[in-house]
């Protein structure tokens, strides 16, 4: 496979510190990644890093190219901005068009494309967006969901490669937020790589192939079950489990026997079908010596996340 982005001893710091340091990260063509960390860990340094907009120390190659200081100076970057695409944390700093539709036109407009296309174009990401009724609205009067969608928009509609996402799930009611990642999806299937940054943690089982942990270095990198079943870097990383999981977690203490923890609905149908076909028929669950304790056990754990 294909690496779109090879990290190595990458560091970075604001003038008013040090942020990211050691930072060794692969991410290959047409895969789904997820950055997760708590407030302040870096995530959105290190988009920004993959998308070419921060000069970090350290070798960064996107494709293959080197993003050292030189190259982001160059003309090379008009190239690169075609195949990567950014959405920002805060959806402000993308809209700055007094239409909705100019917003989403603009970088298709900066593609060398015919005025018929770049319309096509736009109008597709508003689509895909489900937000064709905003078109003619100013950004600025918008709701929150609302401009997070725009904002989206704005960035498919370049059609890039690589797709960064920073927090795109926040503000999202739960119908948008079921509908933005089922449409994360559909891109990827349809072969691009997308990174997400995010602290909805039970949006990553089905956003992520590969999952980094990040708290100003990367603290791990696996599957999203290595890493919500690895304890010890849960604790470590303060990092919670997806809802679905603590609910297993749950039914085990009421004696439920969980041959594989589910981290998402689909894990969870799968799960209990194998369960009523292998015990007859039905789900024994019981109240035991140590239910009450390994429940309270339970309970502390999650609060202390
Ligand atoms: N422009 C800046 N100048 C100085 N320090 C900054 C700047 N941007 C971010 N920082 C600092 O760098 C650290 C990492 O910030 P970053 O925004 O990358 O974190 P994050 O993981 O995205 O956090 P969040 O989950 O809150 O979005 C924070 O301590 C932040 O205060
Ligand atoms: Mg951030």
């Amino acid at each position: 496979m294909k690496k779109v982005f090879e990290l190595r001893n990458v560091s970075y710091r604001y003038p008013a510190g040090a942020v990211l340091s050691d930072i060794n990260l692969d991410i290959y063509e047409g895969e789904r990644v997820v950055i997760v960390g708590p407030n302040g860990a870096g995530k959105t340094t290190l988009l920004q890093i993959l998308d070419g907009l921060l000069p970090a120390r350290g070798h960064v190659k996107a494709f293959d190219m080197l993003l050292d200081e030189k190259t982001l100076k160059s003309d090379v970057m008009y190239e690169f901005r075609k195949r990567v695409g950014l959405v920002f944390q805060d959806p402000d700093v993308q809209l700055f068009s007094p239409t909705v539709l100019d917003d989403v036109a603009f970088g298709p407009m900066h593609l060398n494309i015919s005025k018929d296309e770049v319309l096509k174009r736009a109008e597709k990401a508003l689509r895909l967006m489900g937000i064709e009724d905003l078109k003619d609205k100013h950004p600025y009067n918008l709701s929150g969901g609302e401009k997070r969608k725009v904002a989206i928009a704005t960035v498919l509609s370049i059609d890039p490669d690589v797709i960064l996402l920073d927090e795109p799930t926040a503000d999202l009611d739960p119908k948008s937020r079921r509908e933005l990642i089922d449409t994360i999806n559909t891109l990827s299937r349809k072969g691009k790589t997308i990174v997400t940054a995010t602290h909805d943690v039970d949006a990553i089982p089905e956003l992520a192939d590969r999952v980094y942990v990040l708290n100003r270095t990367v603290m791990a990198c696996g599957t999203p079950r290595e890493i919500f079943t690895d304890i010890e870097l849960l604790k470590k990383a303060n990092l919670e489990i997806p809802q679905i999981m603590r609910l297993f977690r749950v039914l085990e203490c009421f004696g439920y026997n969980c041959e594989k923890l589910p981290l998402s609905i689909d894990e969870a149908i799968a799960e209990l079908t194998r369960t009523v076909e292998t015990e007859g028929g039905h789900i024994h669950l019981h109240i035991h010596e140590h239910t009450h304790s390994e429940l309270e056990k339970l309970k502390s754990r999650f609060d202390h996340h």
